[in-house]
C-alpha cells in the first residue's frame, strides 16, 4: 500500500510542510501573474499557462491520430492554457516508444492539419478567440526506449541491464548489442529537418526538439564515452542539435518557433529495494560518465554549468523557447514526476514528494535567471494538486519561471486553469493525486494494437474502463481495480 503524502486540507497545511522540509516551495493566494501574457518569438499568448506534452499512446498504427488524440486535444483546447505543448511524435518509424505514438510524415500530414484545426476551433468555441494559443508539436527518436528495439548512442553500464524491450523477445542489452553509427545519426538529422518542415507545413506555431526524460537526442547530451564526432566533449555531444537547428533555418524564417524540451539534470538509475520497496540509488562510480547536467563527483546532485552553456548555444542558434524537465521515467521516475502511489515498475519514492517538487523549480529557476529574457516553461507542478496556482503565481512573481506547463494535472482536470482563473471552485475530486495509473497503462502492451491508450485513469470513466479491460487480460482478476477504488476513496 502506498504512503500518502498528501494529506492537505489547505495551502496553510502545504506551506507549513514545506517549511518544516526546509523546501524552498512558496505560494501566493492572490492571482495575478498567472493571467499575464506571455511574449514567445513574434507571438503572443494570453496567459501564463501551459499544457504540457501528455502522451495518449492512442495513435494508428501507422501513426496518425486517432479518435482519443482528438478528444485529449479538444478537451486540452477547452481547458484555458494559452500554450498547448503537442505530445511526443517520432521523426522516423523505428525511434518510435510504442505501436501507436504519432509519427509525423508527408503521409501522416493531413491528419495532424486536422488536429490542429479541431483543437483551435474548440478554442474559438469556449473562448472566442485563438490568436493568442500557440500550438506545437514536439519531436522524437526514442532511442533505447524505441519498440521494440532499444537504439542506444552507447553503453550505460548502470542502465543497460535495465533496459529492454519486450522480455518475451529477451531483446536485452550486452557488449554486443549494436551501437547507433554516425552514419546513422547524421541520416537522422535530415529526419528531423524533414520533420520540422512538415511541422511547418501542418501549420503548427512551434517544434519542440525534444532532448529529455533520456530519449536519443538527451541521451546523446550526455555521450561523454561514445567514440566519435557525436560524443566526448561538449561539441561533440551537441553536434546532433547544432546541425539540426542550422539546417533548417533556412525555411524556419518568422512563423515557426523553435523550441526544446530539454532534461537540465538526468539523474542517477534507482530500482526499487526488494524488502522495503522504496527507491534505491543503484551502485555507481566516480566521477560518473553518464548523463548530463549531473555533479559528476556528486551525482544525486546536479552542475548546471554544461546545461547554462548549452541553452546559450541553443539560443545562438534560434531557440525561442525553454521547457526544462528533469530525470528518467524509466530508471529515477520520482525526479521527474512527483508521486504517491509508485508506477508498475516503480518503487516508492525515497524523498518526500515535496522535495521532488522544490527541484524542478530550484533548477529552472537557476535556467531562467541566467535567461531572464527566455520563455522558459516550468514543470513538476501536479503533484500540488489544487494549488498548482498559487505555487504558479508565486514563482511567476519570483521570475522563477515564465510559464507555467501542467502534465497529469491536465489529464485528470483539463478545465483546471478555466477554473482557477475565473476564480470557480477548483474541484478537489477532479485533479490528480499522483496515483501513476497513467504510465501503468503506457506500459501495459498486451492489447490487440500492441498497446493501451492512456490518460487519467481514477478521474476519467473512458480510462477507467480500458484500465479494468487490461488488468483484467494480465491476470484474469479485479485485484488492481480495487486498488485503485480503495485509494479513490481516500482522495
Ligand atoms: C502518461 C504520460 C505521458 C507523458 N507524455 C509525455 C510526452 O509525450 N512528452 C514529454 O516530454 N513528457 C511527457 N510526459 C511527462 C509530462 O509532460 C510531465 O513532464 C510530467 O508528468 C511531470 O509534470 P506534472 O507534475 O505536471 O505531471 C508524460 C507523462 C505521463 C504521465
Amino acid at each position: 500500500m502506498s504512503k500518502k503524502y498528501f494529506t492537505y486540507k489547505s495551502l496553510a497545511d502545504v506551506e507549513q510542510a514545506s517549511r518544516s522540509l526546509g523546501v524552498d516551495i512558496t505560494f501566493e493566494e492572490k492571482l495575478e501573474a498567472v493571467y499575464s501574457p506571455v511574449r514567445i518569438g513574434g507571438r503572443i499568448i494570453g496567459n501564463s499557462l501551459a499544457i504540457h506534452p501528455m502522451e495518449g499512446c492512442d495513435g494508428t498504427l501507422d501513426g496518425r491520430p486517432d479518435k482519443l488524440t482528438f478528444r485529449r486535444w479538444e478537451r486540452f483546447a477547452q481547458g484555458g492554457a494559452k500554450l498547448i505543448w503537442g505530445e511526443a511524435t517520432a521523426v522516423v518509424p523505428e525511434g518510435r516508444a510504442n505501436p501507436r505514438q504519432l509519427l509525423l510524415n508527408r503521409s501522416t500530414m493531413p491528419d495532424f492539419r486536422k488536429l490542429l484545426k479541431a483543437t483551435r476551433m474548440k478554442h474559438r468555441e469556449a473562448f472566442g478567440r485563438d490568436d493568442d494559443l500557440l500550438v506545437g508539436i514536439q519531436l522524437t527518436h526514442s532511442g533505447r526506449y524505441s519498440y521494440p528495439k532499444p537504439l542506444i548512442s552507447y553503453y550505460h553500464p548502470h542502465v543497460d541491464f535495465l533496459t529492454f524491450s519486450d522480455k518475451k523477445r529477451g531483446i536485452r542489452i550486452n557488449g554486443d548489442y549494436p551501437v547507433l553509427t554516425d552514419d546513422y545519426l547524421e541520416r537522422l538529422e535530415d529526419s528531423y529537418v524533414d520533420a520540422i518542415r512538415i511541422a511547418s507545413d501542418v501549420g503548427f506555431d512551434f517544434v519542440d526538439i525534444k532532448q529529455c526524460h533520456t530519449y536519443l537526442l538527451n541521451e546523446l547530451l550526455g555521450a561523454r564515452t561514445r567514440p566519435g564526432k557525436y560524443g566526448g566533449s561538449f561539441e561533440n555531444r551537441t553536434r546532433f542539435i547544432r546541425n539540426v537547428l542550422a539546417k533548417s533555418k533556412e525555411f524556419v524564417g518568422d512563423r515557426l518557433i523553435l523550441a526544446s524540451r530539454m532534461n537540465a539534470y538526468d539523474g542517477i538509475p534507482f530500482a526499487e529495494d526488494p524488502v522495503t520497496k522504496v527507491g534505491v540509488p543503484l551502485p555507481y562510480e566516480i566521477p560518473y560518465d553518464y548523463g548530463f547536467g549531473i555533479d559528476r563527483m556528486h551525482p544525486m546532485k546536479e552542475d548546471l554549468t554544461e546545461v547554462i552553456t548549452f541553452v546559450k548555444t541553443l539560443m545562438e542558434n534560434g531557440l525561442k523557447l525553454l521547457n526544462i524537465s528533469l530525470g528518467s521515467p524509466y530508471y529515477n521516475m520520482h525526479i521527474g514526476r512527483p508521486f504517491d502511489r509508485p508506477p508498475i515498475d516503480g518503487y516508492h519514492p525515497p524523498e518526500h514528494p515535496l522535495v521532488g517538487v522544490e527541484r524542478h523549480f530550484r533548477i529552472t529557476g537557476e535556467i531562467q535567471k541566467a535567461f531572464p529574457d527566455l520563455p522558459v516553461v516550468g514543470t513538476g507542478y501536479s503533484w500540488l494538486r489544487k494549488f498548482i496556482i498559487n505555487a504558479a503565481e508565486s514563482n511567476l512573481r519570483r521570475k522563477r519561471v515564465s510559464i507555467i506547463g501542467i502534465g497529469r494535472g491536465s489529464i485528470a482536470y483539463p478545465n483546471y486553469v478555466k477554473d482557477a482563473l475565473s476564480r470557480a471552485d477548483v474541484k478537489s475530486s477532479m485533479v490528480c493525486y499522483g496515483a501513476s495509473f497513467c504510465t501503468d497503462l503506457m506500459r501495459s502492451k498486451n492489447n490487440a494494437m500492441g498497446q493501451y491508450p492512456t490518460g487519467c485513469v481514477p478521474r476519467d470513466e473512458v480510462y477507467a474502463r480500458i484500465y479494468k479491460e487490461s488488468i483484467r487480460k494480465v491476470n484474469g482478476s479485479e485485484a488492481a481495480e480495487t486498488e485503485k477504488e480503495k485509494e479513490e476513496k481516500e482522495n
